[in-house]
């Protein structure tokens, strides 16, 4: 088994805000995250595919494809963008990075037929990151 990894960026803005509960626990518990006009973050993903080269190309995947699908089935969709109003796909979930992960995995997981995906990873800061590995 070989892990092939690409990684991407984009910007984009959130605010942390959970609609049934009140401001004040809201501030309790996102503080300056659910200021009610966001902020912005430069987001780097990490997408890994797990698998064995293919025999006639020696990929476990053409990283151009990789990419072409990332670009196409999340960054397009989420780059320069308000995550909690502008992303079908983020409609009704908080925009913590624990969230945008899962979402971005449900995004490409039916787009990659060489390997299998084995993890995204979404870094939100330079020091705060999640990694998500399926169900
Ligand atoms: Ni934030």
């Amino acid at each position: 088994m070989i892990f092939v990894t690409r990684r991407a960026h984009f910007s984009a803005a959130h605010r942390l805000y959970n609609p049934n509960l009140s401001e004040e626990k809201n501030y309790e518990l996102f503080d300056q995250c659910t200021n009610p006009h966001g902020h912005g973050h430069n987001y780097f993903i990490e997408v890994t595919i797990a698998g064995t080269p293919n025999p006639e190309t020696g990929y476990v995947i053409d990283l151009k494809k990789l990419k072409k699908i990332i670009n196409k089935h999340f960054i397009d969709k989420v780059d320069h963008k308000h995550l909690n109003i502008d992303v079908d796909f983020l409609n009704d979930i908080i925009p913590t990075a624990e969230n945008i992960a899962i979402a971005c995995w449900q995004q490409l997981q039916p787009h990659i037929h060489d390997g299998t995906l084995y993890s995204v990873k979404l870094f939100e800061t330079e020091n705060n990151f999640v990694e998500y590995r399926g169900e």
